[in-house]
């Protein structure tokens, strides 16, 4: 295990759990936490052994968002220079996997950290929110694009303008989490979702990745000329060979990422 100040992470068989630690703060994202987060996922990244991440904050807080005292005295050109959200940017280049395990409060940036992720797991105590329209500002870490692209302009409208939360169900309902468990379960799950990823050949998972990604940013008819190119690309690697010989011979395939 190897800590900062402000997450911890652990490593198990391929996986790596990063555990946002900000108890006192309900894991408010300030920047040093950020910072912490973002560096050690770019290294995860690069780690051969890690085929994907779990990122949490424990049964009671997944992140009740952005650091209000840190911002408390900021002014727009301060805000603008120091541009602490520009951080945010680099997760979205993370190529691994990333599985956010969602217990307690996951509120304004805490959604939006949860929305960055690749598959969300969602305790039953899980509440969802954008509550920033409360303390007279709006989402600014991708609340408003991500939580529309995900639940429809009608649903994201009502959470950003209200405030109000959402429980785990509702949630679920609206797809904006893939499963909903008992709290105590929801590490598990997602380490469980993690474990199948990480025996998967990395360079296939990888491309896959990206090309689900591609879908928010481009029209129907590029990102399936993205996905066709992913597609052959890895007719080029041992890892396919190996899988469908695998497949063929009816046998477990054993992927080494090339
Ligand atoms: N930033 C800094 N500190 C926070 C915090 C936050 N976002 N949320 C909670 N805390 C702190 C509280 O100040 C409190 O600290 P003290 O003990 O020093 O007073 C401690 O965590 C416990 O919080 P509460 O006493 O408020 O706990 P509660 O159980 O009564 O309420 C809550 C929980 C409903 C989550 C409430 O804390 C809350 O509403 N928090 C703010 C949520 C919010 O507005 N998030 C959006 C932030 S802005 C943002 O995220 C912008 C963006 O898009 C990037």
């Amino acid at each position: 295990m190897t800590s900062g100040q402000k997450i911890r992470v652990e490593h198990e068989d391929r996986i790596a759990i990063i555990h946002l630690n900000r108890p006192e703060s309900l894991n408010a994202l300030d920047h040093d936490l950020m910072q912490e987060l973002i560096s050690a996922f770019e290294s995860l990244d690069q780690e051969k052994k890690v085929g994907a991440f779990v990122v949490t904050g424990g049964e009671k807080v997944f992140s009740a968002g952005a650091d209000l005292k840190e911002m408390a005295s900021k002014g727009p050109i301060e805000m603008m220079e120091e541009n602490h959200l520009a951080l945010w940017d680099r997760i979205r280049r993370v190529s691994k996997p990333i599985i956010a395990a969602v217990s307690g409060y996951c509120l304004g940036g805490g959604l939006e950290l949860a929305m960055t992720c690749d598959i969300i797991v969602a305790g039953e105590t899980a509440r969802f929110g954008q509550p920033e329209i409360n303390v007279g500002v709006m989402p600014g870490a991708g609340g408003t694009q991500r939580l529309t692209r995900t639940v429809g302009k009608y649903r994201a409208m009502e959470m950003v303008l209200t405030g109000n939360h959402v429980d785990a169900r509702e949630a679920y309902r609206m797809g904006l989490v893939n499963r909903v468990v008992p709290p105590q379960l929801v590490l598990d799950e997602a380490k469980k979702l993690a474990k199948i990823i990480s025996d998967k050949s990395p360079v296939a998972t990888r491309l896959a990745k990206q090309a689900v990604l591609k879908s928010f940013s481009t029209s129907l008819e590029d990102g399936l000329d993205f996905e066709r190119r992913n597609f052959y690309l890895l007719f080029a690697t041992d890892d396919a060979k190996e899988g469908i010989r695998a497949f063929l011979e009816k046998r477990q395939a054993s992927f080494r990422g090339k």
